[in-house]
């Protein structure tokens, strides 16, 4: 059984992720945590809340950070063209009081997590990195406690998605993301070099529908925004982003990786862009030298990760 953290900004992709993890037999889920990013921090949050009230998931979420690593760094305005105005598709997501939030933030409900279960957790982050670099600020000692970090983020040698040069998550706050990238804690980093190559169908999402009922339902009523943005940009479906780091944390063998360290861009046109330098390779004194390794993953087996995502839910 894997302990897992789910750090989110939900997020069409990363309901679909949340149920993944809700529904797979080898992940026990201790705890959601949210962050800005998709959508505002108060709607991200609420999204959360309701995927829990709605999809009766036990696990508490805390609320987290709604603004970058370094106060007031970046404003960028929200993707609603992707993800609708109240970030789950425009369904019409009610205001949630019925659900209690976890006193804590979300940063402080991580390092608690993890003292409370040493060595065992693993924190699966979809969203910024944000609630990741508060809680090393808090507490730098978890990096010898966590099983390991699982990012959905970046871009290595594709194109990002929001820059040529930057991903989404990773842009939205560098200076987070190179403080996690660059701690001495385990990290493997699912980026658009993979999950790009992972787009469901309409037809698998209907047949997930099919088959999984009530649940399934949701979600796919709350995709159907996200895969219209998607009408021209892949032959058919959506890309399913969050899933992908999702799957690699209970299939690792459906991903090929690449050890190296990985530093982000902060400022300039590149803000946001992520480079490894892949370990074995020599090149000057650099700001490279004498940090942590870390896995970029390379290669995935996409048609058997939708396949994981189909039986899972
Ligand atoms: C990432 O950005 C967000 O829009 C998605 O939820 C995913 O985590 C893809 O670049
Ligand atoms: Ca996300």
């Amino acid at each position: 059984m894997q302990k897992v953290i789910f750090d989110t900004d939900p997020g069409v992709d990363d309901a679909m992720a949340l149920l993944f993890l809700h529904h797979h037999p080898d992940v026990d889920l201790l705890g959601v945590t949210t962050v800005f990013g998709n959508a505002r921090i108060e709607t991200t949050t609420r999204n959360a809340l309701f995927l829990k009230r709605e999809w009766k998931i036990d696990a508490p979420v805390a609320r987290g950070a709604g603004e970058t690593f370094i106060p007031h760094r970046i404003s960028h305005e929200p993707p609603t063209f992707i993800h609708g105005d109240d970030g789950l598709g425009n369904i019409g997501v009610p205001d949630v009081f019925d659900v209690p939030l976890d006193p804590r933030p979300a940063h402080r409900f991580i390092v608690e997590t993890i003292r409370e279960n040493p060595g065992e957790v693993t924190i699966v982050a979809v969203g910024r990195m944000t609630n990741l670099a508060n809680a090393l600020k808090e507490d730098p000692e978890i990096v010898d406690l966590v099983k390991e970090i699982v990012v959905m983020g970046g871009a290595f040698e594709v194109n990002g998605n929001v820059t040529p040069a930057a991903e989404a998550n990773i842009h939205g706050d560098p200076e987070a993301a190179d403080i996690v990238f660059t701690a001495e804690w385990p990290v493997v980093i699912v980026g658009l070099d993979v999950t790009l190559q992972t787009v469901m169908t309409r037809k698998a999402l209907a047949d997930i529908r099919d088959a999984a009922g009530t649940r399934a339902k949701l979600l796919f009523d709350l995709s159907q925004f996200y895969i219209k943005f998607y009408e021209g940009r892949v032959p058919d479906g959506m890309v399913v982003h969050d899933s992908c780091a999702c799957a690699y944390v209970v299939a690792p063998e459906l991903f090929e990786t690449r050890a190296g360290t990985v530093r982000v861009v902060c400022g300039g046109i590149a803000d946001g862009m992520t480079i490894q330098k892949p370990d074995g390779r020599t090149f000057g004194p650099s700001d490279w030298d004498g940090l942590p390794s870390q896995r970029i993953c390379t290669g995935i087996d996409a048609p058997a990760v939708l396949q994981l995502i189909h039986d899972t839910i």
